[in-house]
């Protein structure tokens, strides 16, 4: 009876212990894919890269933190940024981006190369199409000569929440008007609500089939001049296959591709700077 009773007991240890181990191996094996071996995978296709990072992890994370992606962006700025330091609130982003969650910003590879027209066409008055958490308005503000403007258009009040307080932490605030609304609405009133006679330089970075319809309301509404430059984000992935037919054959442009990653990938992509001839 009592050797009886032991054997029970031993067989029940026993299968504790392949119930546990089964658990703390199934864990391991799940940590492992979900950290290293899908997001090493969906590196190579932007497909899968953005179903994987931009809808099962998100939507993840925010069930499981009750938060969502820009609030978690934004604290790692208030807790990685120096406040008043750009620099520092890009190199943060970045740093959360690349090492904790992706998001959909321009990103450190295609932001230098944003930075460098930025520079060279040094412009008075900017628009950016698509402000999200505000991390190219902070990239674009920063490089801006004394004096100019940026306007920065966001549709999605919460986006536009998290923005201002990045571009405030970042000290930016002066430089930058964030407006709430969509782009083909307010396009037409940019005139009326600013003062504004053309753009110098244009940033389309919002949805991919908006691209040609506000590029085509930026001329009808006279906002761009001879020289006045555009620059696209995605027009690889995801794509923006008709902007691109009609910037490249147009004979009001003159356009060139610059080839890249999709941001804190290894897909391809890239930015298409289109100057406006008149
Ligand atoms: C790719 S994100 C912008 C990323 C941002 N430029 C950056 O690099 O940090 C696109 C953003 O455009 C906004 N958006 C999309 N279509 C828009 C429209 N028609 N008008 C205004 N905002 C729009 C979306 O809500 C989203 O936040």
């Amino acid at each position: 009876m009592f050797r009886k009773s032991l054997n029970t007991a031993a067989t029940e240890s026993r299968m504790w212990v392949y119930f546990l181990s089964a658990c703390g191996g199934g864990a391991a094996l799940l940590y492992v894919l979900y950290s290293w071996l899908i997001p090493a995978a969906v590196q190579y296709s932007g497909w899968w890269a953005l179903l994987w990072h931009d809808v099962i992890v998100e939507r993840m994370l925010d069930a499981l933190t009750g938060s969502t992606r820009p609030q978690r962006l934004l604290r790692a700025v208030q807790k990685n940024a120096t406040q008043g330091d750009p620099q520092s609130v890009i190199n943060a982003i970045d740093h959360f981006c690349r090492h904790k969650e992706w998001a959909m910003n321009v990103g450190d590879e295609k932001g230098s190369i944003l930075d460098s027209v930025v520079s060279e066409v040094n412009p008075s008055t900017a628009l950016e199409l698509g402000t999200y958490c505000g991390y190219s308005t902070v990239r674009i503000a920063r490089l801006l000569p004394p004096g100019s403007q940026l306007i920065t258009l966001e549709f999605n009040p919460a986006y536009a929440a998290v923005a201002k307080q990045v571009i405030g932490w970042a000290g930016l605030q002066d430089k930058v008007q964030l407006v709430e609304g969509p782009s083909g609405d307010l396009i037409p009133q940019m005139k009326d609500l600013f003062g504004v006679q053309s753009f110098d330089f244009v940033f389309l970075d919002h949805w991919k089939d908006r691209y040609l319809p506000d590029a085509k309301l930026l001329e009808e509404c006279s906002l761009l001049r001879k020289g006045s430059v555009l620059l696209a984000d995605n027009v690889i992935c995801p794509g923006t296959p008709e902007y691109l037919e009609y910037i490249r054959n147009s004979p009001r442009y003159e356009s060139r591709y610059f080839k890249s990653h999709l941001e804190y990938t290894k897909v391809e992509d890239g930015l298409e700077k289109s100057v406006f001839l008149g």
